[in-house]
């Protein structure tokens, strides 16, 4: 039997609850491959800060650069919000994120038919919505020096850098055109361009990959456009290459044409390694109910089994069973209106329903 090592990063909030159900989720469809998974559980963020007094430790970090591979819940909460900034849980994740080196940060929005009716969108505009956000995830104004505070004429003032060199923009949009390859052939870049220095070497960068790739379409926009076009026009999309900040921005955006920001997986690549996320946080406020939703959570381990396991039959049966999910009815508290049809289902119940339809099409 093959075995397959990850590492586990429950975190915060609900981090814990929705990685329980992709962990499951993942055993299983493993099992049924004849693969053995071993996971390794790490406390990471708020958790780890209150057992190790830092939000991450050189240990931790080891181990998920031993294993490539590590599934993360979510980090931060009110309790840890007033710590210095690099014993915040977030800082824990920026971290990570850069000594993986994971800069192309993959979020598929992709409207299942069943969830048309749940968006506060009207359906005809978002129905058939299959984006590809690819969001560079270590550089930009995330890690940008100088960054500090200081006082002038005893007005308290901060400063942040927004860098960007043109190898970190060209990997990054190498990825987002190797991916329109195999999907719509399009990538629209977005920046800022008429205003910031970083932006129009992005475009001018992107511009030069554009041209190793003739049979993709490149397009430009300017992310206040973006942020508009994503909601009048969603179809128009096909894959969106875009910074760190505005990526992150546009997502949680984006993530409304889903039905709920807990629909949303990721993953995030560079070399060997991946780290397969939810794009929600750890929801302080439902933390502890047992109703939210995992799918996004699921949905990351698809990727993960897509993306770092080379499973693609796995990642495939993990996506059919979500449908299934949706097209019974079942809907998590963050999705369910009242809807004919339709039954409200918490945490617990959708992943013993996961893990039921995993079985039944196995046999
Ligand atoms: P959030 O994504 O945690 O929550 C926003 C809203 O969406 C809340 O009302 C929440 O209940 C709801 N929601 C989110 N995920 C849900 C799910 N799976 N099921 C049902 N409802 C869900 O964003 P926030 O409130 O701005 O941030 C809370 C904390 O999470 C902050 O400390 C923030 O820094 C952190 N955060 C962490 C990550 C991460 O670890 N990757 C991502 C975003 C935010
Ligand atoms: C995300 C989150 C993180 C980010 C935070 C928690 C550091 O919002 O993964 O989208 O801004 O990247
Ligand atoms: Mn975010």
């Amino acid at each position: 039997m093959k075995e397959v090592s990850i590492v586990a990063l429950p975190g915060d909030g609900i981090g814990p609850e929705v990685t329980d159900v992709a962990l499951q989720v993942l055993d299983t469809v493993c099992e049924q491959h004849d693969i053995k998974l071993n996971v390794t559980k790490r406390p990471f963020g708020g958790t780890c800060y209150d057992e190790f007094g830092e939000p991450v430790t050189d240990e931790i970090l080891e181990t998920c650069k031993e294993h490539k591979v590590v599934l993360l819940g979510a980090v931060g909460g009110p309790k840890w919000d007033d710590l210095s900034a690099n014993l915040r849980p977030e800082a824990a994740l920026l971290k990570l994120r850069k000594e993986l080196g994971v800069y192309a940060n993959l979020r598929p929005i992709f409207v299942h038919s069943a969830l048309s009716g749940s968006s506060t969108l009207k359906e005809e505009v978002i129905e058939g919505t299959d984006i590809l956000i690819v969001r560079e995830l270590t550089g930009g104004v995330y890690f940008g020096k100088p960054r500090f505070s200081a006082e002038e004429d005893g007005d308290p003032f901060s400063v942040d850098t927004m860098k960007y060199s043109r190898s970190e923009v060209q990997r990054v949009a190498r990825i987002a055109f190797e991916t329109a390859k195999l999907r719509g052939k399009r990538v629209c870049s977005v920046d800022k361009m008429n205003v910031l220095e970083s932006s129009r070497l992005w475009r001018k960068s992107v511009l030069e990959v554009a041209e190793e790739y003739p049979d993709v379409e490149l397009s430009h926009m300017l992310v206040d456009n973006a942020a508009m076009q994503l909601i009048r026009n969603p179809k128009q999309f096909d894959v969106i290459v875009t910074g760190n900040l505005f990526g992150d921005i546009l997502s949680d955006e984006a993530s409304m044409l889903t039905g709920s920001i807990g629909m949303l997986p990721s993953a995030s690549l560079g070399g060997e390694n991946g780290l397969y996320e939810p794009v929600h946080g750890s929801a302080p406020d439902i933390a502890g109910q047992g109703i939210a939703n995992p799918l996004a959570a699921v949905a990351s381990a698809a990727l993960l089994c897509r993306h770092s396991l080379k499973l693609e039959s796995a990642a495939k049966r993990i996506e059919a069973a979500i449908l299934k999910l949706l097209d019974d009815g079942y809907r998590p508290a963050d999705l369910y209106n009242d809807e004919p049809g339709t039954t409200l289902a918490n945490t617990e119940e959708i992943s013993n329903r996961l893990i039921t339809s995993l079985e039944e099409t196995a046999k």
